[in-house]
């Protein structure tokens, strides 16, 4: 009786500490050119963020043919890089797939999964979509929409060589997103998403109807510029969005009373809600707008870092830095980047991260992470 009693009471504790364990904040980070990576960048990239206990990367599907924030590309092309493919298989070129399919299983050894950002506003102008339809056509465009979704369901059913059609691999894949930061550009008041905020709900509708069952891999909207024009109430009543992406970088937007205002409507929307970009400018231009500059003094930068992570982890929200880099950091155009390890900033960040993995959460993200 007696053992059976501790064995019970064993029990409860353990579930008692399993749940709460479940509830538990935790950081990540961002590369948009992960695809680009040499093996050995990869690896060490790989392995700083695992020392910072991060837990998600989240790439995206650009091409890029140069060096990137002083990182040595591996070139490869767009996924659609001549014409709109109209789900036509041999049309894409899948060489960025094929690129990303290389990160699948060192991630996961190194306990971090991938979210995928399947496109991005920052490419449309230019890209086969934007001189197709034009950038709000994009949007608008019933044409548009259906070619979006066959490249959208193009990705998801990309069969991994050894593991599968990404659309199966939770164990690999934290989430997948339609597009980074959707219709930004088109006005500075964020009057466009609000009009046409039914383009996300829309395209997570074809997320899901791939991904079907599998609720073990996310849908997240990509955020927007700020935190206000992030959450959209039709994304929080859009039944197969799943998590509203925050992307800012104003130090406003980090205060944790502001924050948890957010963080109860989604509650009450029964929606997660997840900073999935935000940084701290090098230099000491606007923290909104940091393209060059003097540089910040290092104890400078590193409070700013701490302060605002701190924020962030206090309203419970979990979090996405923009970005860790593989190498030293040459400061080259807008930047928040911190180089891995080496960094005069690594240290701090790392720290915020760990602090991350104790602190509790607003949302249940445990089941998702490895
Ligand atoms: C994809 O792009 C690469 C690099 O430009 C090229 O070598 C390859 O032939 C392309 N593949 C297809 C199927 O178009
Ligand atoms: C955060 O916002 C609250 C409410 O507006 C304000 O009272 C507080 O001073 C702000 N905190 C910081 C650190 O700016």
């Amino acid at each position: 009786m007696l053992r059976a009693w501790l064995s019970a009471s064993a029990l409860v504790a353990a579930l008692a500490a399993h749940s709460a364990a479940a509830s538990f904040s935790f950081a990540g980070s961002n590369l948009y050119y992960a695809a680009g990576l040499y093996p050995q960048d990869r690896d060490t990239l790989l392995s700083g963020l695992q020392s910072a206990g991060m837990k998600v990367l989240r790439v995206w599907l650009d091409g890029q043919s140069e060096t990137q924030k002083g990182t040595n590309i591996r070139p490869f092309p767009s996924l659609e890089p001549t014409q709109v493919c109209n789900g036509v298989a041999s049309c894409y070129n899948d060489t960025v797939l094929e690129r990303l399919d290389e990160w699948f299983l060192p991630a996961r050894a190194h306990g971090i999964k991938l979210l995928i950002s399947m496109h991005s506003y920052n490419a449309l102008p230019g890209d086969v979509y934007g001189q197709t339809y034009g950038v709000t056509g994009f949007y608008e465009d019933a044409d548009a929409q259906a070619a979006f979704d066959a490249r959208l369901r193009h990705v998801l059913e990309h069969v991994h060589p050894t593991l599968g059609p990404w659309k199966d691999l939770d164990e690999y894949i934290f989430g997948f997103e339609a597009e980074n930061e959707a219709m930004i550009g088109i006005d500075g008041t964020g009057a466009y998403i609000r009009a046409h905020q039914e383009w996300q709900c829309d395209r997570a509708n074809t997320i899901r109807g791939e991904l079907g069952s599998n609720e073990g891999i996310l849908v997240l909207t990509g955020g927007e510029s700020w935190v206000d024009e992030s959450v959209q109430d039709g994304f929080l009543s859009c039944p197969t969005l799943d998590v509203i992406s925050l992307h800012a970088y104003s130090p406003g937007d980090f205060n944790t009373t502001f924050l948890q205002t957010y963080i109860q409507r989604a509650q009450t929307a029964g929606k997660k809600l997840l900073m999935e970009e935000w940084g701290a400018c090098y230099y000491d231009t606007d923290q909104n707008n940091c393209p060059s500059g003097d540089a910040l003094p290092t104890a400078t930068r590193n409070t700013n870092l701490q302060t605002w992570a701190s924020e962030i982890t206090a309203a419970g929200l979990p979090w996405l830095y923009w970005q860790v880099i593989p190498n030293a950091d040459p400061h080259w155009g807008g930047d928040y980047e911190i180089g891995v390890n080496t960094d005069p900033s690594w240290s701090t960040l790392e720290a915020a991260s760990l602090a991350a993995l104790q602190a509790p959460a607003a949302f249940d993200f445990g089941p998702w992470l490895l």
